[in-house]
């Protein structure tokens, strides 16, 4: 790992593109409920590679011994991801960072330090200028001992602009190739991230400077923050599998991807990301975590595909756009039939006994019908070995 030197830094300019962040490993995984032990760590590091992350942060060194391992670890067996750790405006923190990221293709130390006025008077006991000057030291610290830096202003979206800018203005000259505006606590809208990266791109117009999106979901807003980020010129965000993190999460990676793949026209930006490893990739951290996916969960979820409604399901059977903006395949999701349920109707019926080798003429599938739905009074979901029994006659509750 060579030290940052002129030239290094990620460029942002002209680039139709969004890095990708991922912090599954620190953000997400210090949420209660979601710990992973260190070998479960390094194989979630071996997926988030394949799917093509551009960063990944592995962890906080300096926060436990476990940590500092995993992430030096993942350091020297990661090699097509940027590995970042995190670290406090510390100098032992920096230090320990540093260290493991030793065997890295590409280290990045993350330093953050709050800047929001509550943090600076309840949580630091800082005035503005001591922020400042410790961001600036640390920056300049970190710069010598790793390939890039990134610079957080934790509560950055309650921060004052003016002094936030400031403090960005002046990490970046110390050498911080990407600036980090956190919603720490989830408290913005769409439309005030969309003011204050304007306001920040304005102030700082260093076109070599990244500037990054971190939201986290406490009203549910993680995702549509960081898109209104990206259209006020973000070109990273930061983002966790199936949206893990603090409190109610973080954005999620895989609905931010496929959201600028989906809308791809109105955004114009691409990502690195191989969309059709996300379905593996968010049920491998699931089964790590032993957190199950919610169903209702956009992209990975089980019913994220599935049409149980006639009305939609006889749309689908015609054309799949009616009722549908993505195709299955392209997030690695099984091609899902449609789920067959009391909702369901005779198209459906239809055509998922077709595909089971059975065509019966109108008056046979009448009846079936009638027994079908008999049935899905008494359960709440249809498998095929049940429509093949009622098609052969037989009762499947036998
Ligand atoms: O939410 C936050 O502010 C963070 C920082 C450490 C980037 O996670
Ligand atoms: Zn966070």
């Amino acid at each position: 790992m060579k030290p940052d030197t002129a030239g290094t830094k990620p460029t942002q300019a002209d680039e139709p593109r969004v890095r990708i962040f991922d912090t599954t490993l620190r953000d997400g995984e210090q949420a209660p409920g979601f710990a992973l032990d260190r070998k479960a760590k390094l194989r979630i590091a071996q997926s988030l590679e394949t799917l093509g992350v551009d960063v990944m942060e592995a962890g906080f060194p300096q926060a436990s011994e476990e940590d500092f391992a995993a992430v030096r670890e993942i350091a020297r067996q990661v090699r097509q991801s940027t590995i970042c750790a995190l670290a406090r405006c510390q100098r032992g923190d920096i230090e320990r960072a540093a260290q493991a990221l030793e065997g890295a293709q590409r280290g990045r130390i993350h330093l953050f330090l709050s800047t929001s006025p509550l943090h600076r008077e309840h949580k630091l006991n800082m005035s503005r200028a001591q922020v400042l000057d410790a961001a600036v030291a640390a920056v300049t610290r970190a710069r010598g001992l790793c390939d890039e830096v990134e610079f957080s202003a934790e509560d950055a979206l309650r921060t004052e602009p003016q002094f936030l800018a400031e403090v960005f203005a002046a990490v970046a000259v110390a050498g911080a190739g990407t600036l980090n505006a956190p919603d720490t606590v989830g408290y913005a809208t769409p439309s005030e991230v969309a003011s204050l990266f304007t306001y920040l791109r304005k102030c700082i117009p260093d076109e070599s400077v990244v500037f990054s999106a971190h939201c986290h979901d406490d009203l549910g807003l993680a995702v549509a923050n960081t898109l209104a980020a990206v259209g006020a010129g973000a070109r990273q965000v930061e983002c966790t599998i199936n949206g893990i993190g603090e409190r109610a999460g973080n954005a999620a990676l895989e609905e931010i991807v496929m959201a600028l793949r989906v809308r791809a026209p109105y955004f114009g930006l691409a990502t690195r990301i191989d969309t059709r490893r996300l379905h593996a990739t968010s049920r491998l951290l699931g089964e790590l975590t032993r957190q199950p996916v919610p169903r209702n969960k956009a992209i990975v979820g089980a019913n994220a595909f599935a049409h149980e409604s006639g009305i939609h399901q006889h749309g689908v059977l015609r054309h799949r756009g009616t009722y549908e903006i993505m195709r299955p395949q392209d997030v690695g999701a099984d091609d899902a039939p449609l789920v067959l349920g009391r909702h369901s109707g005779r198209h459906a019926l239809r055509q998922r006994l077709a595909a089971l080798g059975h065509t019966p003429d109108d008056a046979a599938l009448d009846g079936l019908f009638e027994r079908f739905k008999a049935l899905t009074a008494r359960r709440s979901e249809i498998h095929d070995e049940d429509l093949a029994a009622l098609a052969l006659g037989l009762d499947p509750d036998a």
